[in-house]
C-alpha cells in the first residue's frame, strides 16, 4: 500500500466517538491511530498500536462499522512511515487573543458542532483551546431537516465540500447562555465566545448584555450567515459597511467584553466591512462565514425544492486565506487581531493561517 492509499483509506473513517474499533482491540487504540494519519500526523499514529498483535487488528477491522466496507485497519498500520521520538517538552501554544490568555489557538468555529454543553465540554476535553458557541438569537428558529450534506469525489468517497442551510440556535437565549455560564463554570481556563445575532439596534444590545452577564469571555457579531429567512440579518449586514459600523458601535458602547464581528465572503472588497467594524472599535476579526452556494443536489434536495445557502470545508480555504490576506495587507487594519476560519483540517491548514 503506498503512502497516498494510507491516506485514502484512512479518510473514509467515519471518526466514531467511543470507536468499536478500539474497543475491540486488546492493547491499542487503532481508532487514534487511523486520526493520527487522517489529520496528517502518520508518523506519530504507531505509538496507538505499537503493541497490537495482528489478531488485535483483525478484530478491530471486524468491529469497524463503516457502511460500506470496513476500515483496512491492519494493512494501514502495517505501512506506517517510521515513527518519530515524541519530544518530552513541548512548546506551548498559549496565545494572547484580544487581551484573553488562551491554552492554544484552535477554537471551534460557531456551528452545529457546538450546540449544546455536551459537545463543548467534550472538545474542551479533547484539547481545544475555546468556542465559538452557535449563534444566539431572539427569532425562533424552526430548522429544516436534512440541512446538510458534503459534496466528495464519487471515486473514493473523499469529502472536498459542505453544503448547509442551518440558520441559528433553535434553543431560547437564556437556555444557550445559561450553557455558556455553565461552561464558563466548570472549564475556567478555556474560552467562552458567545456568537450571537440581532435584527435591531435594540435586540444586538440586549443580546451582548446577556452574553456579558454570563460571564462569556467575548462576543462575536454574525454578521454573515447567507442563508436567513427574515431580511436584514447575517450577510445582509456584512455586506452593508454602515450596518457594519452601526450594530459593532452599538455592542462596543453596551459592553466591556472584546467584541468580534464575524465577516462574509459574499463581497467583493472584504475590507470595506471590515474597516467600518475596526473604526467602531471591533477587538478583532472572524472571517471567514459559509460562501453563498446552491443547496442541495437530487440525493439530498427537500420536497425537491433547492435554495441557496453556504458552502464550507476544504474546498473554501484558498477563497479563506485570500479574504484575510486582503484585509492583512490594509495598512489601516496592520494592528487587528484575526480569527481565521475556512476549511480547516489539519495542522499544516492552520499553521498556512498562522
Ligand atoms: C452546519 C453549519 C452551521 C453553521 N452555523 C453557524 C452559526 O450559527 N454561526 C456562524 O457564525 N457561523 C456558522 N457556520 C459557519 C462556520 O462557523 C464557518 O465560518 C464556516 O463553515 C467555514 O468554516 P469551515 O470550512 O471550517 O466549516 C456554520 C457552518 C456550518 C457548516
Amino acid at each position: 500500500m503506498r503512502q497516498f492509499h494510507i491516506d485514502e483509506e484512512a479518510s473514509r473513517c467515519l471518526l466514531c466517538a467511543d470507536a468499536p474499533c478500539s474497543h475491540a482491540c486488546r492493547v491499542g487504540d487503532p481508532a487514534r491511530a487511523i486520526r493520527a494519519v487522517r489529520f496528517d500526523n502518520a508518523k506519530l499514529a504507531w505509538k496507538w498500536v505499537k503493541d497490537c498483535s495482528d489478531a488485535d487488528l483483525d478484530a478491530a477491522q471486524q468491529a469497524c462499522i463503516h457502511y460500506d466496507r470496513p476500515i483496512r485497519i491492519g494493512e494501514i498500520v502495517k505501512n506506517l512511515p517510521e515513527a518519530v521520538e515524541e519530544r518530552d517538552e513541548l512548546p506551548s501554544l498559549s496565545i494572547d487573543f484580544c487581551g484573553i490568555k488562551c491554552e492554544n489557538p484552535f477554537f471551534l468555529a460557531s456551528s452545529s458542532v457546538c450546540t449544546n454543553y455536551e459537545m463543548v465540554a467534550r472538545a474542551f476535553e479533547m484539547g481545544w483551546g475555546g468556542v465559538f458557541y452557535k449563534t444566539i438569537c431572539l427569532q425562533d428558529i424552526n430548522e429544516v431537516s436534512p440541512r446538510f450534506d458534503a459534496m466528495s469525489n464519487s471515486a473514493n468517497g473523499d469529502f472536498y465540500g459542505f453544503r448547509n442551510m442551518e440558520q441559528l440556535s433553535e434553543n431560547p437565549a437564556e437556555v444557550d447562555f445559561d450553557i455558556l455560564k455553565r461552561l464558563k463554570e466548570n472549564y475556567p481556563s478555556k474560552v467562552v465566545v458567545a456568537s450571537i445575532m440581532g435584527q435591531t439596534e435594540e435586540e444586538w444590545i440586549e443580546l451582548a448584555k446577556m452574553a456579558e452577564a454570563a460571564g462569556v469571555d467575548a462576543v462575536e457579531l454574525n454578521f454573515s450567515c447567507p442563508q436567513m429567512r427574515l431580511t436584514g440579518m447575517g450577510s445582509d449586514v456584512g455586506q452593508d459597511s454602515e450596518l457594519v459600523l452601526f450594530y459593532t458601535a452599538y455592542v462596543k458602547r453596551n459592553v466591556s467584553i472584546p467584541v468580534i464581528p464575524k465577516m462574509t465572503p459574499n463581497i467583493t472588497h472584504i475590507s470595506q466591512p471590515a474597516m467600518a467594524s475596526y473604526f467602531a472599535g471591533a477587538d478583532a476579526i472572524s472571517v471567514i462565514n459559509t460562501i453563498k452556494s446552491i443547496t442541495m443536489d437530487e440525493r439530498g434536495a427537500v420536497t425537491d425544492k433547492k435554495t441557496v445557502s453556504g458552502y464550507s470545508g476544504r474546498a473554501v480555504k484558498p477563497i479563506a486565506l485570500r479574504f484575510i490576506l486582503e484585509m492583512t495587507k490594509n495598512p489601516i487594519m496592520k494592528n487587528v487581531q484575526y480569527s481565521g476560519i475556512g476549511g480547516i483540517e489539519t495542522w499544516r491548514d492552520a499553521l498556512e493561517f498562522i
